[in-house]
């Protein structure tokens, strides 16, 4: 078997089928089960994985001095590490972006206020179509293209649908999104348009689109790109290996992410617990994943410790993870338990405050991101954090992706009932063209302690 093949493992009877065989929905169709990547020197192989092991300090070598390249692939902080998702028959056929390549800032004031030595934020916000789903994209679109599909859809809450748009206009392919209707944000809605996908607002919720895209995706010949597509996650597998990276291949202590569908997070245990299984990384960080109270299935059911996950009615201001019945549950519930992490929700107004807080250190985020700090507030409470760990927040969206929630923030229309959040309310002034009108307003605001 050459290093470059792979397989598609059942994540719950583990059978294994070759890729071109997986039905339109990316599930088992006995089981109804996911699917999950898997190479010849992936740990699941057994001792077949030990005599294909990829060797850990050749590629840091080799991943270091491709950062000279001037080859787009090359720039590509997914494709960069191309030796660790060989999903394509031809690398030649990557559609990139120059996605990856995000940077990780560390949060000091935040820090500083929670007793932390060491509180990071990897900002996936500032990745093309300023999300982290682009990471995902390139790769599973680039599949499609490769396998030479002329359509692609999504079901999105906004932010797959921008990223599918962009990727799908750069290899030339015809896109179809389904977003429910009044319940994205603005910025998200005018990518998917501005890069020439059909957008269409279904008069449902982001549960009822995928359940249509479901259906028509069995009937047309239509590549499905929601994150149940198993390439998607092996590139928002790369931001795992990034951070090593950028830490020296030092390991965090613990990684916090925000649940919506679910695949995010699974992505970057499978990304960390295959650095470990390599010999780049000698442990793995607990990953945690955060919930809105309004969208919480998956906490739900980590705190009932059953066995079944009860679907509900979602509604949250973070529309990002405005998401009710997520298709990847059993993978972050699996991540969670295997890596040690817990789950954690955060109702509207922590949400707000915390948004307000990352935005203090002249950071931003989107309010789904704003999640990851509100939740690690109450980890280091419930004692699943302890305050020497090395703690990385994933920041999944750029603060433009939902300016109406900023602006309705400062100008306390999000009715948060923290007392804290007062001071970090910075609503427009209109005065007159006045210098002393400006002097007063200066005054009032240096009164202001923060
Ligand atoms: N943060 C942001 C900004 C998101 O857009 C999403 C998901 C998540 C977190 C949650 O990630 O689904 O892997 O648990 N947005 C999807 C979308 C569902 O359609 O854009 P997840």
């Amino acid at each position: 078997m050459s290093l470059r093949s792979h397989q598609l493992r059942c994540i719950g009877s583990g059978e294994r089928i070759a890729p071109e065989t997986v039905s339109s929905d990316f599930r088992d169709p006995a089981s109804g089960e996911l699917y999950e990547v898997e190479y010849p020197w992936s740990e699941s192989r057994g001792d077949a994985a030990a005599t294909n092991k990829p060797n850990a300090s050749a590629l840091r070598h080799l991943w270091a001095e491709r950062r000279d390249s001037t080859l787009p692939i090359d720039q590509s902080g997914v494709w960069r590490y191309r030796d660790l998702l060989p999903i394509l028959n031809d690398d030649a056929h990557a559609i990139t972006l120059r996605e990856g390549n995000t940077p990780l800032y560390d949060l000091p004031r935040n820090a500083k206020a929670l007793g932390l030595d060491f509180l990071l934020a990897k900002h996936q916000g500032m990745n093309p179509t300023g999300s982290f789903k682009d990471t995902g994209m390139t790769a599973a679109l680039s599949v499609a293209a490769e396998r030479g599909y002329q359509w692609v859809a999504c079901a999105s809450t906004g932010n797959t649908s921008a990223a599918m748009a962009a990727y799908a206009a750069r290899a030339g392919l015809r896109a179809i999104v389904f977003i429910p209707e009044g319940k994205i944000a603005w910025g998200k809605l005018s990518q998917s348009m501005d890069y020439g996908a059909v957008t269409v607002q279904l008069k449902t919720d982001f549960d009822g689109c995928v359940k249509m895209l479901t259906d028509m995706v069995k009937k047309n010949p239509i590549y499905l790109l929601n994150s149940v597509n198993p390439y998607r996650l092996e590139g928002q597998k790369t931001p795992a290996i990034e951070i090593c990276e950028q830490l020296d291949w030092q390991v965090p202590d613990h990684v916090i992410v925000p649940g919506g569908n679910l695949a995010n997070g699974s992505a970057l245990g499978k990304g960390f617990g295959e650095l470990k299984h390599l010999g780049f990384i000698d442990r793995i960080p607990k990953i945690s994943v955060i919930q809105a109270e309004g969208a919480n299935p998956l906490f739900q059911w980590f705190t009932n410790a059953e066995k079944m996950l009860h679907p509900v009615t979602a509604d949250t201001r973070a529309t990002a993870i405005r998401i009710g019945n997520p298709a990847s549950w059993r993978k972050a519930a699996r991540i969670i338990e295997a890596t040690g992490g817990w789950c954690e929700q955060a109702s509207e107004s922590e949400i707000a405050l915390a948004k307000a807080q990352i935005g203090a250190e002249g950071i931003g985020c989107e309010p789904a991101s704003a999640v990851t700090l509100a939740g690690l507030k109450k980890l280091l409470k419930s004692g699943h954090v302890q305050t020497g760990e090395r703690v990385v927040l994933l920041l999944t969206g750029h603060t433009l992706k939902d300016p109406e929630y900023t602006i309705d923030f400062h100008k306390d229309l999000l009715a948060t009932d923290i007392p804290e959040a007062a001071p970090f309310r910075k609503p427009p002034i209109v005065l007159e063209p006045n210098e002393s009108a400006v002097m007063r307003a200066l005054e009032a605001e240096m009164a202001v302690k923060v």
